[in-house]
């Protein structure tokens, strides 16, 4: 039975002059968890968040918090995040040549451990790390900017890697993250996501409430 659909709501688009209220009203709207972008201006060309506003997120809700490391080398920071409140840890394959401890650190702190894939890194290199993951990320835009274009080449690696963990017998989550909105979302849903990471479709509404339910409706096939 695959999981139930999940969404996330990306912080990157939220107005962070009024993150407390931005966070509240996503929770309010029905959002599953937050997606805080860790980005280090190295793994990729752009500057975020970091353990600092985490905590401030994580003060003011207590849905489940799905943080993205874009950052070089990720387990120097793992400890840290886990201590201000992260539920989930993703890291990217791309990041770091010892994913596979990575993600066993991060289930040592008693989290979530994900990994995510850039567009261009195969599904094979996910393979030999299945048993090792709650979460597998695939890229839809290459990290490092909300607003970019849904990769729609994404949706047959999305599928097969639908059918890697089934193959498995995992029950890990099944993400998608970048240029998610309603036009693609049943597609990618029915590629096997099970969770739908998305920034601009609802921080960058002018109603986070009504863009939620739009998204969750489409990736349901509603009308
Ligand atoms: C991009 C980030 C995404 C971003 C998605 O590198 O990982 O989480 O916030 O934003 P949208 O939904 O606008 O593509
Ligand atoms: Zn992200």
């Amino acid at each position: 039975m695959p999981a139930p659909l999940r969404i996330s709501p990306s912080l990157l688009s939220a107005d962070l002059g009024h993150l407390a209220d931005q966070v509240a009203a996503a929770a309010a709207a029905g959002a599953d968890a937050l997606h805080l972008d860790v980005m280090d201006g190295a793994f990729v060309p752009n500057i975020t968040f970091g353990h600092d506003t985490l905590r401030a997120v994580r003060a003011a809700t207590d849905l489940p918090i799905d943080v993205h490391l874009m950052v070089q080398a990720p387990e120097r920071f793992l400890e840290r995040f886990a201590a201000a409140g992260a539920s989930v840890l993703t890291v990217h394959y791309e990041a770091t040549p010892h994913a596979h401890r990575a993600l066993a650190a991060v289930r040592d702190l008693g989290l979530r451990a994900g990994l995510a894939l850039n567009p261009g890194t195969p599904l094979a290199c996910a393979q030999d790390l299945v048993d090792d993951l709650d979460l597998l990320l695939v890229m839809t835009v290459d990290p490092g900017f909300g607003g970019q274009r849904f990769i729609s080449s994404m949706l047959p690696k999305l599928r097969a890697a639908r059918a890697l963990l089934d193959a498995r017998g995992s029950e890990a989550d099944l993400e998608v993250d970048g240029g998610i909105a309603p036009p693609n979302a049943r597609a990618v849903v029915e590629a096997g996501a099970t969770v739908l990471v998305a920034g601009t479709s609802i921080f960058g509404s002018d109603d986070i409430s009504t863009a939620l339910h739009a998204l969750r409706a489409a990736a349901q096939g509603g009308t």
